[in-house]
């Protein structure tokens, strides 16, 4: 079970490597080589004779503040210009990578190792960096691809359920962002958080040829890149306002139930288009496998809530803007007024995804 394909970036070509144990062999001269990688994995990396620098992948991790503990290490640990990063570990680790490889000495090489099912399946490819600042997630960043991706699927041995939900979350989005037969594809092999490693790949496969036409398409996120975004505006207040108890995939697969029922308040169908409907119910059951739901959704701070959707970047003066499935069942980026009849249908939306428990503050 292996594969190869290439991405175009405006700073090149990267590759993308999918396969059994293909870390192992990438790691060579201390000398050359340093790797950034998720607290999880340390004792396998540190007393291997490679210098090491490791970061729990937690939200807090990746705030502009901590960039600067983590450029300090890699002056430490002695990188120069010649020096190549190796980042082990999923979007936490690949942001705090991709940023800090970026402005380290004007720009190091770096070549990315995801671990999670998240980070395989989509935010490997497309270089873009988010790092938090203050309370505002992902404010900040740049785009700054790998030279190169290697997909181990060993990694996914030690995910749990949850963690695989969220990375389908993920790819079920970009399947169903694109206009082709992606999204009929991905419903064929129906992966869940039980599905065979077969599955697996096949899922990563199609996810990624995916999300690569719209990365080649618009790299910097003017047009069709947009539609990525969709359930985000939604799941990063969702993200936010539990604490970060809801994992970010999670958080998006939420968001994305309320972005449809955002659309369906907002009058954007009469009758809801087939492929939203099998987007919906898709989710749904994948969502309802998670024990542990009810009591993130109980985290929840209600006005946090709202306060965090305002905050969305990605709004304008005006006005809303989100991403919603419209009467034919094709995203399309949505301006809402900003008024208050807007905000209860906004607030009702989130309502309906967090099992109608919120209460209005
Ligand atoms: N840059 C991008 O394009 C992009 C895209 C999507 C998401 N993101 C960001 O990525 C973050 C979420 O990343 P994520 O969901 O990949 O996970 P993560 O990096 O937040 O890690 C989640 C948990 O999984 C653990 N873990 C990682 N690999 C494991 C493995 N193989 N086995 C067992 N446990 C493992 C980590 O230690 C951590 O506890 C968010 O901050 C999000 O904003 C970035």
């Amino acid at each position: 079970m292996s594969d190869y394909f290439k991405v175009i970036s405006s700073t090149g070509e990267y590759g993308v490597h999918i396969g059994h144990d293909v870390l192992n062999s990438r790691i060579g001269s201390p000398a050359q080589q340093i790797i950034i990688c998720d607290k999880f994995f340390a004792s396998t990396y540190q007393g291997l004779g490679v210098k090491v620098i490791s970061i729990e992948a937690v939200e807090t991790s990746k705030s502009l503040e901590r960039m600067s503990e983590v450029i300090v290490a890699l002056r430490n640990l002695g990188a120069n210009r010649n020096t190549t990063i190796l980042a082990i570990g999923g979007g936490v680790i690949q942001d705090i990578a991709t940023f800090v490889a970026s402005i380290y000495m004007r720009g190091l090489k770096w070549d990315y190792f995801p671990t999670t099912l998240l980070g395989m399946v989509d935010s490997c490819i497309g270089g873009k960096s988010s790092i938090n600042v203050g309370k505002y997630k992902n404010l900040i960043g740049n785009f700054y691809p790998p030279g190169n991706i290697y997909i181990d699927l060993k990694f996914i041995n030690t995910l749990s359920a949850e963690q695989k939900i969220a990375g389908l979350c993920e790819a079920v989005k970009i399947c169903f962002a694109h206009t082709g037969n992606a999204f009929e594809h991905y419903v064929a092999l129906n992966p869940n958080a039980a599905s065979s490693p077969e599955i697996y790949l096949e899922t990563i496969r199609l996810s990624l040829l995916t999300k690569r036409w719209f990365i080649e398409i618009d790299e910097h996120d003017h047009k069709e890149r947009q539609l990525l975004n969709f359930g985000h505006t939604f799941g990063h207040a969702i993200e936010g306002a539990s604490n970060f108890v809801i994992p970010h995939g999670i958080a998006v697969g939420m968001g994305m139930l309320a972005a449809i029922e955002c659309a369906r308040l907002n009058g954007q169908f009469l009758t809801m288009p087939t492929r939203v409907t099998m987007l919906e119910s898709y989710i749904t059951e994948l969502l309802s496998s998670i024990t542990d739901i009810s009591l993130w959704i109980k985290q929840i701070a209600v006005d946090e809530l709202m306060d965090r959707f305002n905050a969305d970047k990605k709004h304008i003066a005006t006005h809303y803007a989100v991403i919603l499935p419209d009467a034919e069942g094709h995203l399309i980026r949505f301006e809402l007024e900003k008024n208050d009849a807007n905000r209860g249908l906004i607030f009702t939306a989130f309502c309906k995804v967090c099992q109608n428990t919120l209460v209005a503050v």
